[in-house]
């Protein structure tokens, strides 16, 4: 019977977990029925990067990786040459080895990871900074629909991954970032906040149009058309050094 070794997790095996698997059953399956909880939000159906894993042994011995998946693979947190969706790989007779990464971009779970410093939620203008110009604006849209404040998430969107959503803030969100920046109320999104550390807000000219850009250290790559982008995982600071 082939073997499944699973390196050390922070949150989901931290001693590292070895056993026996069951052949022509998915990788996710395996790790599921032994307890690693791995995310699997789109219920195995390869409509989600969360059951991301790196094959460090045995690549070579799974199945091809489908159009579908290789497209998803494109929007997971910390991808690498031996990346697979494990819902999408099926074990044979060769024992593996696999690396969970630390972190889903995962918008939906409930199970996200969260940070370290649950009780401290409170954000300085060292964690995300904005301009004059961008609070001017900003605060001038909270004004006009009598809101709390502005919220700042992450969003799917595109052919590189990613999208800044702002919005005014009507409901306050218990998990919830929040700080003074600049005059305005900031809120942000929790599972958003550890792709957005160290961004800085600004309120632009661009040709005949004024617009709020985002300058976030975090972004690796970007669409063509600036609308949309991605992380790489050398970049995002981990909170629990922080
Ligand atoms: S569980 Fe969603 S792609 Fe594997």
């Amino acid at each position: 019977m082939p073997k499944i070794k699973v390196l050390p997790h922070e949150d989901l095996c931290p001693e590292g977990i070895e056993f026996e698997a069951e052949q022509g059953k998915s990788v996710c399956e395996n790790l599921l029925n032994h307890s690693v909880d791995i995310e699997h939000a789109c219920e195995l159906s390869c409509a989600c990067t969360t059951c991301h894993v790196i094959f460090v042994e045995g690549f070579n011995s799974l199945n091809e990786s489908s159009d579908d998946e290789e497209d998803l693979l494109d929007k997971a947190w910390g991808l690498e040459q031996r990346s697979r969706l494990s819902c999408q790989t099926i074990v044979s007779n060769s024992d593996l080895t696999i690396e969970i990464p630390k972190y889903t971009i995962n918008m939906v779970s409930e199970n996200h990871p969260k940070p370290k410093n649950e009780s401290n939620r409170e954000i300085s203008s060292i964690d995300f900074d904005i301009s004059n110009s961008a609070a001017k604006h900003l605060n001038s849209m909270v004004a006009s629909k009598n809101s709390s404040g502005v919220r700042i998430s992450l969003k799917d969107s595109g052919c590189s991954g990613f999208a800044y959503q702002i919005d005014l803030v009507e409901k306050i969100e218990e998990n919830d970032f929040n700080g003074l920046i600049n005059g305005v109320n900031l809120f942000i999104q929790d599972k958003s906040f550890v792709f957005l550390k160290g961004t800085k807000i600004d309120f632009v000219k661009k040709n005949l149009n004024e617009e709020l850009v985002f300058l976030n250290p975090n972004v690796s790559a970007e669409c063509g058309c600036g609308e949309s982008f991605n992380f790489d995982s050398n970049s995002i600071i981990d909170l629990s050094t922080t």
